[in-house]
Formats: structure tokens, sequence, C-alpha cells
């Protein structure tokens, strides 16, 4: 039976697409069974639905503590039997109350090649550091901010006359290939967690993908 996966989303939803689009493939492992957005305007949802996906916007109100609206979160995906979570441009920090519901089982999606430029605005700090190279991670959720271990990883270099568009039009881009093949990697590939490496099938990264566009 496919995984049930839920995408958190808080944007425009385009590795949200590149998971609907995969998981639509016959041989796909999961499907996506919820979509959930903080945002009422976020496209993401609008993606679901012309996907013909559950869509839900769960706003979270400023008094409301971390902890609570993680809370609400983890009743909305345990009422639809979420299996696994996928954090597409999800702008929100997500609390143990969250990890603990889905322990190892969270997955994100990063613009840089971690631990380089955590946080926000991936690209932008690859450009003001003159990185030549950077890319997009995969990885598992942890409590810090994008420290979790790598599932997935793919190069892209930063050209001399890049703007901080095109850098990201072309991080997307790999992105966008990232994302499935990891999904694809956890539900298929039996991933064990020792310290910071996860091993699939006993080999370190043995099914990652890494590549290099121009
Ligand atoms: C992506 O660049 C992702 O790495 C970051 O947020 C962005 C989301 O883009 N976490 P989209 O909403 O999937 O288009």
């Amino acid at each position: 039976m496919s995984a049930r996966v839920a995408v958190l989303a808080s944007g425009s939803g385009s590795n949200l697409q590149a998971l609907i689009d995969d998981c639509a493939q016959p041989d796909a492992p999961a499907r996506i069974a919820l979509v959930i957005s903080n945002r009422r305007e976020a496209f993401a949802l609008e993606r679901a639905r012309l996907a013909a996906i559950p869509a839900q916007h769960l706003p979270r109100s400023r008094q409301e503590s971390r902890q609570d609206y993680d809370a609400r979160l983890v009743e909305a995906l345990q009422a639809q039997q979420i299996d696994w979570v996928c954090l597409a441009g999800w702008m929100l920090l997500v609390t143990p109350v969250f990890l603990r519901a889905f322990p190892s089982r969270v997955l994100n999606v990063h613009p840089a090649l971690l631990p380089s430029f955590p946080g926000l605005d991936g690209a932008a700090q690859a450009l003001a550091h003159g990185a030549r190279v950077t890319g997009a991670t995969v990885h598992l959720v942890d409590e810090g901010c994008d420290t979790g271990p790598i599932l997935c990883q793919g190069a892209v270099p930063v050209l001399p006359d890049d703007d901080l568009a095109r850098l990201q039009a072309r991080i997307h881009r790999v992105e966008h290939r990232l994302y499935p093949r990891a999904l694809r990697l956890v539900l298929q590939g039996q991933p064990r967690v020792q310290g910071r490496v996860v091993y699939f099938d006993g080999q370190p990264q043995a099914r990652t993908y890494e590549w290099f566009e121009g």
C-alpha cells in the first residue's frame, strides 16, 4: 500500500507540484494525501485543489505558541492518517511537539548545499559569499534550523553573470528533481540514521543522486 504523505507549504508550491507529479506515476510508493498551508494566499493550496488533493488553510494566530500551533497541525495530519510529512517552503520552524508525532518521518528541501547557508535566502547567501558552487539539499528534519541528517544533494554552479533570480531558478530546477527522488529513497531504501549520517541498505548515501547543472 502506498504511504500517505502530507506536504506543508507556505508559498508558490513548485516543490509540491514536483511531488504531486511524481506521485502520479504508476510506480510511485507514495501518494500526496493532504496539503496544508499557514497562508491563505499560498498558490500551493491552488495546486492541491487542481490536483484534487485535500487542502487545508491552517493559520497560526499571533497569540498562539509554536507548540500549540504544532499540536493543531499534528491533529490535522493524524486525522488524515498521514505517514510522512514533506516541508516544501514551510516558513514556520517546527517544534518537538511536531517531530515527536512523526519521528524521522519529516523531510525538508533547502536551497543550498547544507551545512553551508542554512536559514533564510540560501541562494542570496551563496551570492554574497562569492561561492562558486551551491545547490539543494533534502534532509530529515530535526529540532535545529536546517541541521537534520542529509538524504540527497544536488550541486549547482554559480555563474559569473548570475543574479539572484537566475541562480534561484537553477537551484529550483534541481530541487524539483531531488525532492521526489529523496521521498522515494526513504520509502524504498530502509533508511537508518547513525549520528548525522543516513545509511540506506547498510550503505552511507549509496542511492542518493548528485549532479551538476550548467
Ligand atoms: C524552495 O527553494 C525551498 O528550498 C525553500 O523554499 C522554497 C520553496 O519554493 N525551503 P516553492 O514554494 O516550492 O516553489
